[in-house]
């Protein structure tokens, strides 16, 4: 099966320069200079490369609507998003820990691609270490003349789950609270410091020189007719071997869990979050889905950032949701006042079901507390709150009658 960003993992010395320009490395990144920008933006067309930090955005389509240079001489940006904080991914961790070069090739293709001479790279305030190996990688690419005249700067988050969020991170990056903004204006058109940025993910990012090295063509036909190339699933839980574990897109759910050994000590499975914790739950039945950004969307749920984490028969739906909705609750940035209040309420409700206070009519709160938050709100997180509780009642609705139990006896 092809591998493309883990295919080099065993190379003890990956992180460093030498192994990596020694296994092709930065050749990508030669022959995308010597292409005409026209010709790159084609292939990154071509390849159906979808942004994978988790709204799948195609990479190619966002980098050919960054206002042209004719239009809006003056600087521009590509800001890598190294936030991570999406409970249950991992992946770009693993990436930058292992080939923190693969990660700058394919931001200054994607530099070259809008013509961009800074780049910065936001790395989640506790990944110290990867901030450490990135700040090595990058002194090796820029001793070795491998930036020419642009320039990468590192810079590093506080720790918010909500500054993961593209605008969000920008606000941050400009020194503000990291508030979300309303767009439009879209990021390509008004940026870091109102200026045309490119944010895109790590993971999208390391997939670069291997569209430009073999075609957008070749990239497309490893994955499915939207989604092309392949994808790294952080898998936890409740299996033998979490892990990140690298598929094409659109494999089936139930072999990417047999990857990570099974469902551990030969229990059976309940259900799987797919993407993340800000991802509605699929069911035992719903293991053949092709794990592709259109896939988990056919069973009301999404790919997002391929967080999948595993739960067995053990497992109690209330307490899942208890604990989705408080990390969400404490995460708002309370901005919009129906995400700062739902999360609170989604929190309280839930907890009081776990202390043995629940009665069925809280059922029918969370049901249309979270209806009425819908569109409300200005950025995904808020959209986010109780979609999954919501899946969960409709899908375990057992485990919330025991919890919310009609009357108490
Ligand atoms: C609440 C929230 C948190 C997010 N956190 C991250 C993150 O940690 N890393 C990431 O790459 N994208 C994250 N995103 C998605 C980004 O807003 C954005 O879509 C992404 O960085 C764009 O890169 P891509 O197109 O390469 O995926 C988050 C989105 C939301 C709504
Ligand atoms: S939806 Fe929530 S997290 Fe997003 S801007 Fe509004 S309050 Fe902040």
């Amino acid at each position: 099966m092809t591998k493309l960003l883990t295919a080099h993992f065993h190379e003890p010395r990956l992180h460093e320069l030498e192994t990596y320009r020694g296994l092709g490395g930065y050749e990508g990144l030669k022959k995308a200079l010597a292409m005409g920008r026209e010709q790159l933006m084609e292939e990154m067309k071509k390849s159906n490369l979808r942004g994978l930090g988790g709204a799948g955005f195609p990479a190619g389509m966002k980098w050919s609507t960054v206002t042209p240079e004719a239009k809006d001489p003056g600087p521009r940006y590509v800001v890598v998003n190294c936030d991570e904080s999406e409970p249950g991914c991992f992946k770009d961790r693993v990436l930058v820990t292992r080939a923190p070069h693969a990660l700058i090739e394919g931001l200054l293709i994607a530099m070259h691609a809008i013509d961009a001479k800074q780049g910065f790279i936001f790395v989640r305030g506790e990944y110290q270490v990867q901030y450490r190996i990135l700040d090595k990688a990058l002194a090796e690419a820029r001793s070795a003349g491998l930036l020419g005249e642009r320039s990468i700067d590192l810079m590093r988050g506080a720790g918010a789950y909500i500054s993961g969020l593209d605008t969000a991170l920008l606000e941050t990056m400009e020194g503000k609270k990291a508030w979300p903004r309303q767009p439009p204006p879209f990021p390509t058109a008004k940026g870091l410091m109102g200026r045309p940025t490119v944010v895109n993910n790590v993971e999208t990012l390391c997939m670069v020189p291997h569209v430009v090295l073999k075609g957008g063509d070749w990239f497309a036909a490893l994955g499915t007719p939207k989604s092309g190339g392949t994808f790294l699933f952080s898998v936890s839980g409740h299996v033998a071997k979490p892990g990140v574990y690298e598929f094409p897109m659109g494999t089936p759910l139930k072999d990417i869990i047999a990857a990570a050994g099974g469902v551990k000590g030969g229990r059976k499975l309940k259900a799987v979050i797919p993407g993340g914790v800000s991802t509605p739950v699929m069911t035992a039945e719903e293991l053949d889905t092709p794990m592709d950004f259109e896939g988990p969307r056919a069973q009301g749920s999404f790919l997002g950032a391929g967080g999948v984490i595993v739960l067995d028969e053990t497992a109690d739906m209330v307490m899942v949701a208890h604990n989705i909705e408080r990390f969400l609750a404490h995460e708002s940035c309370g901005q919009c006042t129906p995400c700062r209040q739902g999360s609170y309420w989604y929190e309280r409700i839930l907890e009081r079901g776990l202390s043995g206070g629940g009665v069925a009519a809280d059922l029918e709160t969370l049901q249309r507390t979270g209806e009425d938050m819908t569109g409300k709100v200005i950025c995904a997180l808020g959209d986010t709150v109780g979609v999954v509780t919501r899946a969960l009642m409709k899908k375990f609705p057992e485990d919330f009658k025991a919890k919310f139990p009609e009357r108490r006896g």
